[in-house]
């Protein structure tokens, strides 16, 4: 598998930099956009690790959630894009690092902590009340920006989570479940929103303690700690947090406090300022298809020649990602008076390929008409002239040199089709289309 490198150009627009964190699925870089500057954090996840979790519905509907959504303690989102193996983020970068690093210094101050607890259950309502919940909040996903501000980052990515290395004062062994409450540890069915709840309890305990509130050197009386919600608040802590804290960390997700009882609570409510937030008609729209908009497309079609008539298809991100061994790809190709036959890749030019299937089709006695919709027909004639086959050729622009070529019979007897197709179209075209993996079709 091809490896980012510092230096490397990505998609044509963005120039990448150092590695600003690693996990199983997911690498973030730093990264600058060559024209404009700004600096990105790109975050790279690999498709097949993706898959196999089976997640990507849910992984789908955040996102478009996420492309939406602007709020001023949220790592914004700008732009999703994808290559054949990899998904790409393009994050607002968040220069400060994270919050953590401040309480490995020592605790904070009471009004310093309910500053940034205030924040964080802004972005956290923000989210709940767009049915999206980030399920694992803890310390590496809270960051700081130049103005001192937390920035919450993987909202709606979070059914990537996954458990990272923790260093430092406040963390413990690899994967440690510090943060997450009891009934998702019980793999209960659970409410996202009360567990994320029970995240924020955990972080306001760190910051206001300096040390976590369920804490054991043996994983099963973590466990059993948090499951008994088995915790003592340092005696420097005002009387006031002491209750709130206890009304998060309620083991019990059904009397835990929700988010709208937290806004109410006194210590919660001192110095509370809300922050306007743009409105969804206001935000950036993510433009999924802009991942495609590279100048290499423009730049591939000025070279060759685009078949004016003949544009292919183009796919978008999620269009992409769905693209995957097993996964269920009956709604992308499902067309009326038409059945997929056979699918394939191909890392040829739209124009290209075009030419060639023409060539390949005149070869062997078929008619070529291009139908607009990315459809070539191919049709052979009987002796007097009536259509006895005929075959659609649909074409897909996933990048400007990666595409997705479809093979429907639209009409023709099966057997004469499969004789043509298998035995003299396919191998001619044996060196242009690469049978789609995982594509039962594609035989
Ligand atoms: N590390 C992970 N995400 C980041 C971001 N958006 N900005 C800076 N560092 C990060």
């Amino acid at each position: 598998m091809r490896t980012e490198r510092k230096g490397c150009i990505l998609m044509q627009r963005y120039e990448l930099g150092r590695l600003l964190g690693q996990g199983t699925f997911a690498k973030v870089y730093y990264a600058r956009n060559i024209r404009t500057s700004q600096s990105f954090a790109i975050k790279m996840i690999d498709k097949d690790k993706v898959f196999k979790v089976g997640l990507m519905d849910q992984i789908k509907r955040e996102i478009s959630v996420m492309r939406l959504v602007k709020h001023p303690n949220i790592v914004q989102l700008y732009e999703v894009m994808a290559s054949k193996s990899k998904i790409y983020f393009a994050l607002e970068y968040i220069r400060g690092g994270e919050l953590f690093a401040k309480v490995s210094n020592g605790r904070l101050k009471e009004d310093v902590a309910r500053k940034y607890f205030q924040q964080l259950i802004s972005a956290v309502d923000f989210c709940h009340s767009r049915g999206v919940y980030h399920r694992d909040l803890k310390p590496e996903n809270l960051l700081l920006d130049d103005n001192g501000n937390l920035k919450v980052s993987d909202f709606g990515l979070s059914a990537l989570a996954e458990s990272k290395r923790q260093d430092g004062l406040l963390h413990t062994t690899c994967g440690t479940p510090a943060y997450v409450a009891p009934e998702v540890i019980a793999r209960k069915g659970y409410d996202g929103a009360k567990a994320d709840i029970w995240s924020c309890g955990v972080i306001l305990f760190v910051l206001l303690a300096g040390y976590l509130p369920f804490h054991d050197a043996n994983l099963m009386e973590m466990y059993r700690k948090i499951t008994k919600a088995e915790f003592r608040c340092p005696n420097w802590l005002s009387s006031d947090v002491k209750r709130l804290i206890t009304r998060i960390l309620d083991p019990n997700p059904l009397t835990r406090i929700s988010i709208a009882k937290i806004k109410e609570h006194s210590w919660f409510k001192k110095d509370f300022v809300t922050e306007k937030i743009k409105s969804e008609n206001e935000s950036i729209p993510l433009d999924c298809n802009a991942a495609f908009d590279c100048l290499e497309s423009n730049e591939a079609e000025k070279k060759e020649g685009r078949h004016d008539s003949l544009k292919p298809i183009r796919l978008n991100a999620f269009d992409i990602i769905s693209l995957s061994t097993g996964f269920d790809l009956s709604g992308l190709f499902e067309h009326a008076n038409c059945r997929s036959e056979a699918r394939f890749t191909s890392s040829k030019s739209a124009s290209a390929i075009i030419s060639k299937l023409e060539e390949v089709a005149k070869l062997f006695g078929l008619t070529v008409k291009k139908k607009g919709d990315g459809v070539l027909r191919m049709e052979q004639y009987d002796d007097s002239r009536m259509v006895d086959l005929s075959i659609d050729v649909k074409l897909f622009e996933i990048t400007s040199q990666f595409h997705l070529v479809e093979i429907c019979k639209t009409d023709a007897d099966t057997l004469a089709y499969q004789k043509l197709w298998n035995d003299y179209m396919r191998p001619a075209l044996a060196d242009f289309l690469s049978p789609l993996q995982g594509d039962h079709l594609a035989s």
